[in-house]
Formats: C-alpha cells, sequence, structure tokens
C-alpha cells in the first residue's frame, strides 16, 4: 500500500512540475521556436549549452530585458520579443526561463 502511495506522489510531482512550466513553453513553441530551434540567423539554439553558458552568466535580468526590448549582439540580430508585440513582458520572461532551463 504505502509502495502505492508513493509511486501516486512522485507522479502528481512530475506533473506539478511540467505544468508550472508549461507556459513558457508554449510561449517558446509559439514563436521563438522559429529561430532558437534551429539557430537562424545567429541565434542560440535551444540546448546548446555552449551557445547559452556566457549568455546565461550575464544574469537573468540582462536576458529578459535583451528579450523584451530587442539586442545587436556579435551573431545577430534578436527582434523585440522576437518579432510578436503581443507578449506580454512576462510571457517573455516565462520563456527565456524555459530557453535557459533547456540550455544549461
Ligand atoms: C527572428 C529570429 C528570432 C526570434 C523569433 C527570436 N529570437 Fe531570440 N535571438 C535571436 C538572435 C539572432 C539572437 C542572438 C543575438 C546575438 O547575440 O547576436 C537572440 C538571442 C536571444 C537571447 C539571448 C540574449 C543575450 O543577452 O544573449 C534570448 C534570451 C532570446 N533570444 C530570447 C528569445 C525569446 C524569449 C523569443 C520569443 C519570444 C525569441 N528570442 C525569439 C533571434 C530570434
Amino acid at each position: 500500500m504505502k509502495k502505492q502511495f508513493a509511486v501516486i506522489g512522485v507522479a502528481l510531482l512530475g506533473f506539478a512540475s511540467v505544468s508550472a512550466h508549461a507556459d513558457g513553453a508554449a510561449v517558446y513553441n509559439s514563436g521563438c521556436m522559429a529561430c532558437h530551434t534551429t539557430g537562424v540567423a545567429g541565434s542560440p539554439k535551444i540546448g546548446d549549452k555552449e551557445a547559452w553558458v556566457e549568455r546565461i552568466a550575464q544574469g537573468m535580468d540582462l536576458l529578459y530585458e535583451h528579450a523584451i526590448v530587442g539586442f545587436q549582439g556579435k551573431t545577430g540580430f534578436m527582434p523585440p520579443k522576437g518579432g510578436f508585440a503581443h507578449l506580454s513582458d512576462d510571457d517573455v520572461k516565462l520563456a527565456v526561463d524555459h530557453m535557459v532551463e533547456q540550455s544549461q
């Protein structure tokens, strides 16, 4: 019996952590992926740890700012909010969180 409860508990925990990040993933999948999945136009590819390590080292606040207001870097141009003006600042931050989580 105890064992069954433990299994259910782990399953619930897993579900909770997935849903907590679902929004960031959804925002990412609805737009940011157009460039960041394949690295179009010099964008750092999601999951490419090397491409992200120095960016992450700048701190999350700067990453959020660059994603929201846009950013001309060494490899290309990140348009403000990726060009998706309808996204709220919070949506963009969630997507950045998602990208960073997948890339470290
Ligand atoms: C049109 C292509 C394009 C789209 C769409 C796009 N990006 Fe980017 N992004 C770039 C490029 C290019 C860079 C790299 C700029 C550089 O470092 O030279 C970049 C860099 C970044 C960085 C790193 C900034 C830094 O300080 O190093 C973050 C974070 C980021 N994008 C988040 C996002 C998010 C979130 C979205 C979706 C809302 C998004 N991007 C959509 C092209 C894009």
